[in-house]
C-alpha cells in the first residue's frame, strides 16, 4: 500500500473514472453531436476494449496506490453487455466506493440488478424537465418521463444519494434551472448544475453559451433562499449549497469560471485502456499493452506511479492563457 503517492503539484490519486464503452444511445448536443457522431463514426471494435478481468485487475492496482472511488462512465456504461458482472468483480476490491454515471435511459429495469451486484450509488444526467427541450438536447427523441422513471427506480433500489447532473447551455436549457430546482427539492436527490465545457473538439463550444455558476446560484437564490455548505471531501468538484428551509442540497460545477485543478485527484481510463491524467489531455498511456505483454502487478503499479509523479496537468486553470490544443479527446471516449 502506498497511500502517499502524490503528483508534481502535491495532489494524491483518489478517484478513478473508467469509460467502459465509447457508445451511447443519446446524441447530446454538447457531447456527441450527430454531425460528428453519425452513422459512420468509427467506434472502437470489441477486441480493443479492456475486458472485465483487465478492468478489475487495473482497479485493484489503483486501489493499492490510494484510489478510494471508482466511477464507471462512458459513453453510456449501461450499454456495455453484462455490466452487472463487472460490478460484481469490482465490488470484491476492499475500500473502494463504486459509482456510475448514466443517462438513465435503461435504469428503470436495471436499478435492482445493479444494486444487487454491488453498485453503491448513481449519478443521472438530466438537462431538462420539459420534454421538447430534453428531446432536442439528447437529439435522439428520448422522452424525459423514462429518465424520471429511472431515477425513481434507482431511489427504490437504494442507489442513494442520487445525484442529478444538468449541463446548462445558455439559450438552450437555462430557462429550466428553476423548474429543475423546484422538482428535485425535498426528494433527497442532489441536483448539480454543470457549466458547459469546451471538452472534445466537436461540440462547437462558445463562451457565450456558458452560464457562470455564480449566475445560476443567484437565479436560484432569488426564488429559494440558499446558503453555502462546506466541501464533503478535499478536491470535491461541486460547490455545495443548501436550501435554508431544509429542502435539501444542490451543487454547481464551475469548471470554466472557477477551475478546481488545484485539488484534482482524478485519473481516467479510456475504453481501450489508456490512462489519462486530465480530462483535457491530448494523449494517454497504454496500460492495456502492459497487461497484454504479461507485465506483473508490481510492474504496472510502477508505471502508474511514475506517470502520477510526473503529472502537472491543470488545463482548466490555464485555458484562455494558452492556445487551445488542436485536437482534444472526446468525453465519450475518455469518460465523463
Ligand atoms: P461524486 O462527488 O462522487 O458524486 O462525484 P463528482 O462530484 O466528481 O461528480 P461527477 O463525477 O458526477 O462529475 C460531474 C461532472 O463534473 C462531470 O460530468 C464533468 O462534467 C465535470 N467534471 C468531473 N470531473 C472533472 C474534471 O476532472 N475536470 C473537469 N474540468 N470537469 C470535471
Ligand atoms: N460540458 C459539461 N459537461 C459535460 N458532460 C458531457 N459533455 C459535457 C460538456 N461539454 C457531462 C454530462 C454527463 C457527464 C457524463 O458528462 O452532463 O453528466
Ligand atoms: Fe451520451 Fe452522456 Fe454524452 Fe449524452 S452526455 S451523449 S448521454 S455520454
Ligand atoms: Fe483535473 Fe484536468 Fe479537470 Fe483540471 S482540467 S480539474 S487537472 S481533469
Amino acid at each position: 500500500m502506498n497511500a502517499s503517492l502524490v503528483d508534481s503539484r502535491g495532489r494524491p490519486i483518489r478517484d478513478l473514472r473508467v469509460s467502459i464503452t465509447d457508445r451511447c444511445n443519446f446524441r447530446c448536443v454538447y457531447c456527441m453531436p450527430k454531425t460528428v457522431f453519425g452513422r459512420d463514426y468509427p467506434f472502437l471494435p470489441k477486441t480493443e476494449l479492456l475486458t472485465f478481468e483487465e478492468i478489475e485487475r487495473i482497479a485493484r492496482i489503483f486501489a493499492g496506490l490510494g484510489v478510494r472511488k471508482l466511477r464507471l462512465t462512458g459513453g453510456e456504461p449501461l450499454l456495455r453487455h453484462e455490466v452487472e458482472r463487472l460490478i460484481r468483480l469490482l465490488s470484491g476490491i476492499p475500500d473502494l466506493e463504486l459509482t456510475l454515471t448514466t443517462n438513465g435511459s435503461v435504469l428503470s429495469h436495471r436499478a435492482q440488478d445493479l444494486k444487487a451486484a454491488g453498485l453503491q450509488r448513481v449519478t443521472v444526467s438530466l438537462d431538462s424537465l420539459d420534454d421538447a427541450i430534453f428531446r432536442r438536447m439528447n437529439d435522439s427523441d428520448f422522452p424525459v418521463a423514462r429518465v424520471l422513471a429511472g431515477i425513481d427506480a434507482a431511489a427504490n433500489a437504494g442507489l442513494a444519494p442520487i445525484k442529478i447532473n444538468m449541463v446548462v447551455k445558455r439559450g438552450t436549457n437555462d430557462g429550466e434551472i428553476i423548474a429543475m430546482a423546484r422538482h428535485f427539492r425535498g426528494t433527497g436527490h442532489i441536483l448539480r448544475f454543470i457549466e458547459y465545457m469546451d471538452v472534445g473538439s466537436s461540440n462547437g463550444w462558445r463562451m457565450e453559451e456558458v452560464v457562470p455558476a455564480a449566475e445560476i446560484v443567484e437565479r436560484i437564490g432569488a426564488v429559494f433562499p440558499i446558503e453555502p455548505v462546506d466541501p464533503g471531501y478535499a478536491g470535491e468538484v461541486a460547490e455545495r449549497w443548501r436550501y435554508r428551509d431544509g429542502g435539501g442540497e444542490i451543487g454547481v460545477i464551475a469548471s470554466v469560471t472557477h477551475a478546481f485543478c488545484a485539488g484534482c485527484t482524478r485519473v481516467r481510463l479510456s475504453t481501450e485502456g489508456k490512462l489519462y491524467t486530465c480530462l483535457f489531455a491530448q494523449s494517454g498511456y497504454d496500460l492495456r499493452q502492459l497487461l497484454r505483454d504479461g507485465k506483473t502487478d508490481a510492474e504496472v503499479a510502477a508505471a502508474i506511479t511514475a506517470i502520477w509523479h510526473a503529472r502537472d496537468d491543470r488545463y482548466s486553470e490555464i485555458r484562455g492563457a494558452q492556445s487551445v490544443p488542436q485536437k482534444k479527446i472526446e468525453m465519450s471516449y475518455i469518460g465523463g
